[in-house]
């Protein structure tokens, strides 16, 4: 099986390393890939949105299966195009139309599904710009902190958490404004729900579903989640506090009515589903989902599958995932993020990296944003490389990822000291 993957981050060389670990495959591409994939996978060149480039590269090199990492081209209907196409009906895909994608792609119409199909989640409502009187009356009827989050889109960087009743009206009129362009032009506002956070994964095919390790994503840039919010600064997994009872509370009340809402609006998914949820005193209750595999998260889960992993997404592209079983490691995954001096914020480009290694036993760097500069590895984006490992304890996992970290150089390297401790 030949085998397309779409993206160029630490999530999308992780899912090529575990790929390429399956007997069924013959050849794997990346597009655009990094330095990383290309020790395991052919790179090609190109944007992963632009539906000519994909459509060539799936007809050249004879793919079967192609997978979608980032969320970009799901959003913008690469499914959709590609099931179209009179010459593309032999290839799978993992990853769902723009129908589904809008449970990423619009938080309105996330919140719309949820109170449909009874998943629980913050109270909310939603607003546009010509309701803004309604928007501050509605705030008024909540408590602090305030929760806006504008509909679409936006980098990351929509959801606004605020103090202050004045402070959270200025944002609101803000985004109305076109703070976050056309994703704010509609804003949801939400209760605020205290709890601690984890990351669900569930792979479908719109009936059947493996649910993949959960994971815990460090998102502030400074140590005790202090600081300016990020991609994500590390990842672990197992999480402790998503015990078996944990767990199947979010099989009951949100995996199993998520896949069948789906289904039932006729919404045909074939693709991950993340699902950011918070542990609110023992229950569940969805904060977003995602359409795609999370990053960091995806560093760490993919350490611990153990069974044929193509295998499982082959199935799910195909319909027959109630003829798979996923095996996982019960050990722990902790993943720490090299991150380029200044990010969140503006950081500069192309310093040399040193000191990756090559092979580490039950651990790997991956690589998240590098480039090859004249054949030198040098960094090329805000999350560099991602420090990956696999050991028997969280005590264990902290000191050999730490380890593999120290031994990495390039000028303003920083990475957060604490990811796990709030776990052990
Ligand atoms: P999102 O972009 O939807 O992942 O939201 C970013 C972050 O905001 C989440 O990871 C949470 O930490 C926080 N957040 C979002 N919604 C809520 C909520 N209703 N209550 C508390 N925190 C929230
Ligand atoms: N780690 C969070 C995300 O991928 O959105």
């Amino acid at each position: 099986m030949n085998v397309l993957l779409l993206g160029s981050g630490g999530r999308e060389h992780a899912l090529a390393w575990k790929i390429v670990q399956s007997q069924q495959l013959d050849q794997l591409y990346c597009l655009p890939g990094n330095p990383g994939t290309a020790q395991l996978a052919i790179n090609l060149p190109g944007n992963p949105s632009d539906f000519a480039t994909v459509r060539q590269a799936l007809l050249d090199h004879q793919v079967d299966l192609l997978v979608v990492g980032p969320e970009e081209p799901l959003v913008k209907g690469i499914r959709d195009q590609v099931e179209a196409d009179p010459a593309l009906q032999h290839v799978g895909i993992v990853g769902p139309g723009t129908a589904g994608a809008r449970l990423e792609g619009s938080k309105e119409f996330a919140k719309c599904f949820m109170e449909r199909h009874g998943i629980p989640t913050a109270a909310y409502r939603s607003f546009g710009a010509e309701d803004l009187e309604a928007a501050k009356e509605f705030l008024k009827t909540l408590k602090p902190p305030y929760v806006l989050k504008a509909d679409g889109l936006a980098a990351g960087k929509g959801v606004l958490i605020l103090e202050d009743y004045a402070e959270a009206c200025a944002e609101l009129t803000e985004m109305f404004g076109g703070k976050f362009g056309l994703a704010g032009s509609r804003v949801v506002i939400e209760e605020f729900l205290s709890g601690i956070e984890a990351s669900v994964f569930v792979l479908t095919d719109g009936v059947h579903y493996l649910t993949l390790p959960e994971a815990k994503d460090y998102k502030r840039i400074g140590e005790g989640d202090t600081g300016l919010n990020t991609g994500g600064m590390g990842s672990v997994s197992p999480v402790p506090f998503a015990d078996q009872e944990f767990m199947s509370k979010v099989e009951d009340r949100i995996i199993r009515p998520t896949v069948a809402g789906l289904a039932k609006d006729g919404i045909p998914y074939k693709g991950f589903i993340f699902i950011g949820l918070m542990n609110c005193s023992g229950d569940p209750y969805v904060i977003e989902y995602n359409v795609r595999m999370g990053d960091p998260e995806t560093e760490s889960v993919m350490m611990r599958i153990q069974s044929d992993f193509l295998g499982h997404l082959k199935a799910a592209a195909a319909g027959t995932l109630d003829q798979e079983t996923m095996q996982t490691d019960p050990r722990t995954a902790l993943s720490v993020i090299l991150v380029s001096g200044g990010y969140p914020e503006a950081y500069q480009k192309g310093f040399p990296i040193a000191g990756v290694p090559t092979a580490v036993e039950d651990g790997i760097v991956f690589h998240a944003g590098t480039a090859l500069k004249e054949g030198e590895l040098v960094t090329q984006g805000g999350r560099v490389l991602s420090c990956s490992v696999l050991a028997g304890s969280i005590e264990q996992a902290q000191q050999k990822a730490y380890s593999l970290a120290e031994g990495v150089t390039f000028e303003g390297m920083y990475y957060r000291r604490d990811i796990g401790n709030d776990l052990r």
